[in-house]
C-alpha cells in the first residue's frame, strides 16, 4: 500500500486552474520528485497534500486513510518543509526545533531530546544556541528541515528546500534527505532543477500548467522523451515542444 495516494486532484484560483487531474503515489522509502518550472503547480499540490488548501475535486490518501476523514492523524504522519523559511529569527536554532516539536505534540522533554539529536545529525550542535538571525542561508535551510522532522514523520514533503543556497550546503541537505529515504521515510520533493531530480529521485513526475506530463523512473523518462531532449528543455529557458508517445505538448521549462 502506498504511503501517499493522490487521485485526480484539481484546484482552481478564479480563472486559473493551478492543479488539474494530478494523480501519483509515494511509497515508504521512496524519493518522489515533482519537477517543473515556476508556476507549474508544485506548491499548490504540496499545499493540497498537507491540507493547507482544500481540493475542488479528487482525493488524498495518507497511509490508507482519506486525508479529510482524519486530518489530525494525517498531519501526525507528515512533515512539511515549506518553500519559504518558517523560522523565528530572534529565537535560537534549538528553540525553533523545540517550538515546532511541541506544536507537533511532543512533550517538553521529548522535544528537548529530539532537538539535540537533530542538531547533531544536521551538524549544527555547536550553533544550536545561536539566534537564527546569525545563521547562514544553508544553516537556516537545515533548521527549517529539522523542524519538520521533530515528530519523526513517515512522509516528508519538501517544497524546493535548496533554493538560494550554495552547492556545498545543497549537497549536505540532499545527502541528509536521501538518508531519510534509505531509512524508510517517503519523500515528496518539488524542484525546478533537473539535475536534482535526476540524481536524487527514484521516480519523477514532470508537472507544468497544473498537469503531470510524464512520470516514471529516470530510465522510463529517458525512453519516453529522450535524455538530450529532456536536458534541452531545461537549458532553453523558453517554451519547448516535447514529443511524448507521439503526442506533442507545449511546455515551458525555465
Ligand atoms: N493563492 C493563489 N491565488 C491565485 N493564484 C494562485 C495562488 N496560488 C497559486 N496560484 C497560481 O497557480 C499556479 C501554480 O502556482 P504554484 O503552485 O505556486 O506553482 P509552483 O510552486 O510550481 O511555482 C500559478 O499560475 C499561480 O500564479
Ligand atoms: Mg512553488
Amino acid at each position: 500500500m502506498s504511503l501517499l495516494n493522490i487521485d485526480k486532484l484539481r484546484k482552481r484560483f478564479g480563472e486559473t486552474v493551478a492543479v488539474e487531474d494530478v494523480s501519483f503515489n509515494v511509497n515508504p522509502g521512496e524519493f518522489y520528485g515533482l519537477l517543473g518550472p515556476n508556476g507549474a503547480g508544485k506548491t499548490t499540490t504540496i499545499s493540497l497534500v498537507c491540507g493547507l488548501l482544500k481540493p475542488d475535486e479528487g482525493s488524498i490518501g495518507v497511509d490508507g486513510t482519506d486525508f479529510w476523514s482524519n486530518p489530525k492523524e494525517s498531519h501526525r504522519l507528515m512533515g512539511l518543509v515549506p518553500q519559504d523559511l518558517a523560522l523565528y529569527e530572534e529565537l535560537t536554532g534549538r528553540e525553533n526545533l523545540e517550538f515546532w516539536g511541541k506544536v507537533a505534540g511532543l512533550s517538553r522533554n521529548d522535544a528537548k531530546e529530539r532537538a539535540t539529536e537533530l542538531l547533531e545529525s544536521l551538524t549544527l550542535s555547536d550553533r544550536g544556541n545561536d539566534a537564527i538571525s546569525k545563521y547562514s542561508g544553508g544553516m537556516k535551510r537545515r533548521i527549517n528541515l529539522g523542524c519538520a522532522l521533530m515528530h519523526r514523520p513517515k512522509l516528508l514533503l519538501l517544497d524546493e528546500p535548496t533554493v538560494g543556497i550554495d552547492p556545498q550546503a545543497r549537497m549536505n541537505i540532499l545527502d541528509f534527505i536521501r538518508g531519510l529515504a534509505n531509512d524508510g521515510t517517503g519523500i515528496l520533493y518539488t524542484t525546478h532543477y533537473l539535475e536534482e531530480a535526476e540524481s536524487l529521485c527514484d521516480r519523477i513526475g514532470i508537472i507544468d500548467h497544473g498537469k503531470i506530463l510524464a512520470e516514471g523512473t529516470l530510465a522510463d523518462l529517458r525512453n519516453q522523451i529522450g535524455h538530450d531532449q529532456l536536458s534541452l528543455c531545461w537549458k532553453e529557458s523558453s517554451r519547448a515542444l516535447i514529443g511524448l508517445n507521439g503526442l506533442a505538448f507545449k511546455s515551458r521549462f525555465a
